[in-house]
């Protein structure tokens, strides 16, 4: 059964969530461009407790606080549970998911129409800037881990995070 929308009066209120470990320039350009379309959007990072990130929830946070603060209508924000609750406690009826390739779309297409069926949640999908089709977290952490230049793929101040947690003097093996 699909249900009813959710409305929040006339404010269009979207949500880009994910898993942000680390915030990626490929993430930041689907932000950006998402807070162009609504009139508010919530960045929410997923708190999973089956699986231990690079880095913890609140830097995650941290850094994609200060690489939005130049958008006033962006909040960043943590949840757990179903994407669908978060959604309705915050009055938002659209989840805003960028698409890489066509190998992003089975799992996202699966997830897209779990959460209308659940919750009248829609999704909508945004072409993913071709400069960044390659990129995920996983990769930039990968390429970081053995020193690789990933200056061109996150904000500076992931770069020097990332350099902070791979191989600074407290982070013992790399990629611990
Ligand atoms: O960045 P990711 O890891 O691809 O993001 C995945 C995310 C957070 C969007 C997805 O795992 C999610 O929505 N998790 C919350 C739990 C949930 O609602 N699961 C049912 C999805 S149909």
């Amino acid at each position: 059964m699909v249900r009813s929308p959710i409305v929040s009066g006339t404010t269009r209120r979207a949500v880009c969530p994910g898993s942000f470990d680390p915030v990626t320039n490929g993430h930041l350009d689907i932000i950006g461009r998402t807070s162009r379309l609504y009139d508010e959007v919530i960045v929410a990072v997923l708190v999973n407790q089956a699986k231990a990130g690079l880095f913890s929830v609140d830097e995650r946070l941290d850094m994609l606080r200060e690489v939005t603060a130049g958008y006033p209508n962006v909040r960043v924000e943590s949840f757990q549970g179903l994407l669908v609750d978060y959604c309705k406690a915050q009055g938002a009826s659209v989840v805003v998911k960028g698409l890489r390739a066509i190998s992003d779309f089975d799992y996202e297409l699966q997830m897209a129409q779990m959460n209308t069926g659940l919750a009248g949640v829609e999704t909508l999908f945004m072409a993913t800037n071709p400069l960044y089709s390659f990129l995920s977290s996983s990769l930039v952490k990968d390429v970081a881990k053995w020193g690789g230049d990933v200056s061109a793929h996150v904000p500076d101040l992931v770069v020097v995070r990332l350099a902070a947690r791979l191989r600074g003097p407290a982070s013992g093996e790399p990629g611990a």
